[in-house]
């Protein structure tokens, strides 16, 4: 598929050109029609766009491109707007287009026989979830925003989600990207190969590339065999130090049939539970901490049961654990799941919150735990630490929320002294400051004192040769 020779000037020009290629129906100038498009999902950012563009194939997306670097337009490229770092928000220049995936929605195709599944950009990740299940299989990526959030989007924050643990992050479950270069080039990389050693991965530079590197508009993933047998538990734990020696103790009863190992400190659930009307921790107090553990096998459920059970009780015997609830049928899990998905929502609820999406090392979570409450409670007594995610991956969400005699504006006026503090502990312990929401516009600054000088100029000579007139979601990811 080559490229349209599109030659254009800017503004409305550029408007017109833009409707021969995806119909006036798709092209968004009005305020009330781009609304949705220009703030992210925490209602953290919000910029301005000269259009809204939807086109609804690769070529129409190549032939945007070929428009907008043609007038030397900054293209945005979106997904289902659910970045937790401002990612796929335009600048409040109003000189960007968003180009929304949206419209590319197909299943291309499903093998049953390579165990892959060829879909659209645009597919909300729900839909190949749904699309895998129907044909007897599982596409195993899972995150709260999964309703929501696209393949696309998915590729371009290399998203992680609840069964990393098991099955990785989005790079380790896709074959194939087709993507469209900045101008107007189209990749056809969509090759359902489970080895192909010839040449530099090229899928990979615009995995994780947030939007910065080309439009991701195709991808082949992998599929798994559908697990038949599911055994959840919450289990009530003192501190993140026990639940890593827990994690210790499932792994040697349960081997990798533990797909979800998700710690919640008690503070976090009596927040979820203050701000979320259906949701009950599943035990008669309040725990220091819990732990959500997940099982899955293509087993009897029964013998699965069992397993954890056994697991639960050597884990009490230790002392590791101080109660535990086994769910007893799917209701019963997916109310301990909406518990643990519901924690975002609450936390928007709760008020202004600090976020930090940590990793360090798993045998290191722990301490810096302790480390980092330690020391933002010591710059700032009062301060409420929030903290969950998949301690399994050695990654947390390590959020704060103001002391309760504070302000939200005094607060947040604390969040670089406090983002220093836990970013800190983390680089401290050769850790990284995003295990999975990405850089966006929230931390690009902070690339510069997170990545060694050598990794920057390798990413900017990459982006220079891919990007070179710097039109892709501006801002983001690499500072200028
Ligand atoms: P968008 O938000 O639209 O875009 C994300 C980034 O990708 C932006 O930089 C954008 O420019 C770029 N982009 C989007 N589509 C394309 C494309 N086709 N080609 C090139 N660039 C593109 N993330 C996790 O990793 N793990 C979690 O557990 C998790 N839980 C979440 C829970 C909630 C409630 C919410 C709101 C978010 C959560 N997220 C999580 C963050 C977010 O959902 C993921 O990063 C998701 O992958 C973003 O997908 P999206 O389609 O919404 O992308
Ligand atoms: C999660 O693990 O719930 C997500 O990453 C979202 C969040 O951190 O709020
Ligand atoms: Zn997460």
């Amino acid at each position: 598929m080559d490229k349209r020779d599109v030659t254009v000037g800017t503004g409305s020009e550029l408007i017109d050109t833009l409707k021969d290629i995806v119909g006036a129906a798709n092209v968004l100038t009005e305020p009330v029609g781009q609304a949705p498009f220009l703030g992210d999902w925490l209602g953290k950012y919000r910029g301005e766009a000269a259009a809204v563009v939807r086109p609804g194939t690769t070529q129409e997306v190549a032939d945007v491109m070929a428009a907008c670097a043609a007038a030397r337009v900054p293209v945005v490229p979106q997904g289902g707007n659910t970045s937790m770092s401002g990612g796929a928000t335009p600048d409040a220049s109003g000189r960007a287009v968003v180009l929304s995936l949206q419209r590319m929605n197909r299943i291309r195709a499903l093998d049953p026989i390579g165990q892959t599944i060829a879909v659209d950009a645009g597919v909300v990740l729900a839909k190949v979830q749904e699309a895998a299940e129907e044909a007897g299989f599982f596409f195993p990526l899972s995150l709260g925003a999964e309703g929501s959030c696209t393949i696309g989007g998915n590729l371009a924050a290399n998203a992680g989600g609840v069964a990393v643990l098991r099955y990785g992050v989005m790079r380790e479950l896709t074959l194939g990207v087709e993507a469209v270069l900045p101008d107007g080039r189209i990749w056809n990389g969509m090759k359902a190969l489970r080895k192909d050693n010839t040449g530099y991965a090229l899928r990979d530079l615009f995995i994780g590339s947030e939007g910065t590197l080309g439009i991701i508009t195709g991808a082949v993933l992998k599929l798994f065999p559908r697990p038949t047998a599911r055994a959840t538990a919450f289990a009530a734990v003192v501190d993140a130090t026990s639940a890593l020696r827990l994690l210790g103790v499932i792994r040697v009863h349960c081997g990798d049939r533990l797909t979800a190992f998700e710690f919640l400190t008690g503070e976090t659930l009596a927040m979820i539970q203050r701000q979320i009307a259906d949701v009950r921790i599943p035990f008669a107090q309040l725990p220091p901490a819990g732990v959500l553990i997940e099982l899955s096998d293509i087993d009897d459920e029964m013998a699965l049961s069992k397993r954890l059970e056994r697991a639960l009780g050597t884990a009490m015997e230790e002392a590791l654990v101080a109660d535990a609830v086994i769910a007893q049928d799917r209701a019963q899990a997916n109310a301990m799941w909406r518990l643990r998905e519901s924690v975002s929502q609450a936390l928007v609820r709760e008020g202004k919150a600090i976020k930090h999406d940590i990793s360090v090392p798993v045998a290191e979570i722990a301490d810096f735990v302790a480390a980092a409450d330690l020391a933002v409670a010591a710059a700032l007594p009062g301060i409420r630490p929030m903290v969950f995610g998949h301690l399994g991956d050695g990654n947390l969400h390590y959020n704060l929320m103001r002391p309760l005699a504070m302000n939200d504006a005094e607060f947040v006026a604390q969040s670089a002294v406090l983002t220093r503090i836990v970013h800190d502990e983390t680089c401290r312990r050769h850790g990284s400051i995003s295990a999975e929401h990405g850089i966006g516009q929230l931390r690009v600054d902070e690339m510069t004192v997170c990545k060694a000088p050598l990794e920057l100029e390798l990413m900017r000579a990459l982006k220079q040769l891919l990007d070179p007139d710097g039109l892709m979601n501006p801002g983001k990811l690499l500072p200028a």
